[in-house]
């Protein structure tokens, strides 16, 4: 399995040298929601611990049975008790007298503003599922939800959840290629979009690719078989083709519709949500995730994790609603936990560079959750902006998405923390629906840079080739060694891949595809992935997908993707391409080639995958057998001196390479 040419060289070198550590304070630990004795309490309950969180959640007949483990690795939990997830997440509130507590501030790009109490919740996502059910949607239907980051998004996916239908949230910044082969292999009826979103400032139309993604196109000789109807959000209100027949208004469908809407039970396995992520091959996997065991994870977790407290704090999680951190951490854990939530539509410097402070100065946040790359972003524009506000409603901090860097988690910890909250770097991933690895904040010594501990109930291990466990001050591959509730039971129709892809490397060990170390005090340190994805601002993408766009373009012969470690986004897309001979047009020297094939990945999967690098090569190294050496491409990329070339079919490729880059050819 250490096939050298794709693991990646850790991305935090002098780790164990890091001895910084952040006891909490006396008085944060004294009202903390987790203790210690959560870890202890778990060890000793096994599966019941999970029993006991899922008894949180509002059962409409409760299980009896807690976790089915004898069709592994596709685990049941809670499988003989019926819930809803909307219900939990909104009207549960309602009925307990919580109605009028704010769900969410939205702010939206331009300024404009929304809010939306449980109760205004209610009357959404009741109007809404009445609109889908009126448009034929029923329990067990796929829905793919393409929209911005509006209310509009989180009422979407709750009113599907609602009647039983099961979500596709596709991210905006993907492409209409990309889109269609989503709703292709979720076989959607129905998809929900809008018109556009405002981005920097523009109006980002999202319509016309719907349309695309629905007609016959370059991949897709047909139109698609399984979309009946296109529901359209007026976001923008920006001019829009229609579809007379297939195209009807959101404001048209649900305006209308009753706001009286009995949620539709389903048993706890009955599947939630797909969403789609990267994988090592060229097509993207469907993983799915089902409704008890998902949300007794997310949950619970933001709970302990965050240490929300749901009657005074503010919580905010930055991330895009078409993630898995904005399913679990914006939609449905704290919705379920009752929290009140700032929603932002647009991006961080818009009109300035000061925007995301200035939110959290307006609507008070207490909580905080965001991405490396974001941080690092600030860093870059200086710390006179934030210094600018207000930020002392903040009390914790959280980051997901990549391993942050001690001097970003330092920088996050001191400029934007007010050195007082605790920092949690929070390790998951779409596949665990929840977070698994973070310090609890009222309990654990945080160190910068490192994720640290299993939570309570969850079991991680740092293991060998052979799947033993590495001692401390050793490096290997991160493992989960025990089934959790909110696993993902699968990729969508392909129960071989998900075998093969998670648990065929070791038996009974759930193979996460990161890079990981122990230190002295057995605290885990995150390395990043070992396999052909990158991480791309804390984006998933996959070296194959990358590469498979880029030959399709007519000039390129032949392409080699890797991800190369960068300042901002952790680490950015380089491509090496071989041009045709004959490729009519293409100067060879590189900007035309550049520009052309830019366009062409953003069309072919989407602008958030664009190469930051593009380099035209004569050859690409390989091994004997004509397996690509990133390895060596990757020390190019990094201005590294090229690693061992004893392995390759023809060792004078590298110095042509070399040659080719030095002489900018
Ligand atoms: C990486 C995002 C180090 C990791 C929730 C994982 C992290 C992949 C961290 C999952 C972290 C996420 N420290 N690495 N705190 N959080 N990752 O599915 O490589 O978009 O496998 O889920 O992101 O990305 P995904």
């Amino acid at each position: 399995m250490a096939n050298d040419d794709q693991t990646q060289s850790p991305t935090l070198e002098n780790l164990h040298t890091e001895t910084r550590s952040f006891p909490p304070s006396d008085e944060f630990a004294a009202q903390a929601n987790a203790t210690a004795e959560l870890y202890a309490q778990a060890a000793t309950d096994g599966p019941e611990f999970w029993a006991e969180q899922a008894r949180r959640l509002h059962w409409e007949k409760p299980f009896t049975e807690v976790l089915d483990w004898s069709d592994a690795p596709v685990a049941r939990w809670f499988a003989d008790g019926t819930l809803n997830a909307c219900d939990n997440a909104v009207d549960r509130h309602v009925r307990e007298g919580r109605g009028d507590r704010v769900a969410f501030h939205f702010e939206g790009e331009p300024g404009d503003t929304r809010t939306l109490t449980y109760a205004d919740m209610q009357r959404e996502v009741s109007k809404a599922a009445n609109g889908l059910e009126s448009l034929g949607l029923t329990k067990g239907d796929r829905v793919a939800i393409y929209l911005p980051q509006i209310p509009e998004a989180v009422i979407a996916m709750l009113a599907c959840a609602r009647i039983g239908a099961i979500h596709s949230v596709v991210f905006g910044g993907f492409s209409a290629e990309s889109l269609r082969q989503r709703i292709d292999d979720a076989e959607a009826k129905l998809v929900i979009t809008a018109d556009g979103g405002n981005r920097r400032g523009a109006h980002l139309a999202l319509k016309p690719l719907v349309d695309a993604a629905i007609a016959a196109g370059d991949h897709h000789p047909e139109p698609s078989a399984t979309v009946e109807k296109v529901l359209v959000v007026k976001r923008t209100g920006q001019d829009t083709h229609w579809v007379e027949g297939r195209d009807t208004w959101w404001h048209d469908v649900v305006e209308p519709a009753s706001e009286i809407h009995v949620p539709v039970m389903v048993e706890a396995e009955h599947p939630l949500f797909i969403l789609y992520t990267s994988g090592t091959t060229g097509t993207p996997k469907g993983l799915f995730h089902t409704t008890g065991g998902y949300l007794t994870g997310v949950s619970y977790t933001h709970r302990v994790v965050f240490d929300l407290k749901p009657e005074t704090d503010v919580f905010w999680c930055s991330a895009d609603v078409g993630w898995i951190t904005g399913h679990s951490y914006i939609v449905y854990g704290p919705m379920i936990n009752g929290a009140t939530q700032v929603l932002y539509e647009g991006t961080p410097n818009t009109p300035h560079q000061g925007r995301w402070w200035e939110i959290i100065e307006k609507y008070k946040v207490s909580i905080f959750y965001t991405a490396p790359t974001a941080i690092r972003t600030f860093m870059k524009w200086g710390e006179a902006i934030p210094a600018k506000f207000d930020l002392t409603s903040l009390r914790v901090l959280g980051s997901v998405g990549e391993p942050i860097n001690p001097e970003a988690w330092m920088w996050y910890r001191r400029v934007i923390g007010g050195d007082r909250c605790p920092l949690v770097d929070t390790w998951w991933q779409t596949e665990t629906g929840s977070i698994m690895i973070s310090p609890l904040p009222g309990v654990t010594a945080t160190k910068p840079g490192s994720a640290q501990v299993a939570l309570p109930g969850v079991s991680a291990a740092v293991v060998d080739d052979h799947g033993d466990e590495v001692g401390p001050g050793h490096g290997g591959y991160l493992a989960l060694t025990e089934p959790w509730p909110s696993m993902l039971r699968g990729i969508w129709n392909d129960r071989p891949r998900y075998e093969r892809t998670y648990w065929s490397r070791w038996p009974h060990l759930y193979f996460a595809g990161d890079g990981a170390k122990r230190d002295a005090d057995g605290d885990i340190w995150l390395l990043g992935r070992v396999d052909d994805v990158m991480n791309i601002s804390g984006h998933r993408l996959s070296t194959t997908e990358l590469e498979h766009a880029l030959v399709s373009h007519p000039w390129v012969a032949e392409a080699a993707v890797v991800g190369a470690s960068d300042e901002t986004t952790g680490q950015a897309v380089v491509a090496f391409v071989v041009v045709r001979s004959d490729a009519a047009g293409a100067d060879a020297s590189g900007h035309d080639v550049s520009v052309a094939l830019r366009e062409q990945v953003a069309k072919e999967i989407g602008p958030l995958a664009k190469p930051r690098t593009i380099l035209v090569v004569s050859e690409v190294p390989k091994t004997r057998s004509g397996k690509i050496m990133r390895r060596l491409l990757r020390d190019v990329a990094e201005h590294r001196p090229v690693g061992d070339v004893t392995t390759l079919a023809d060792s004078s490729v590298m110095d042509a390479i070399r040659e080719g880059l030095d002489s900018g050819k």
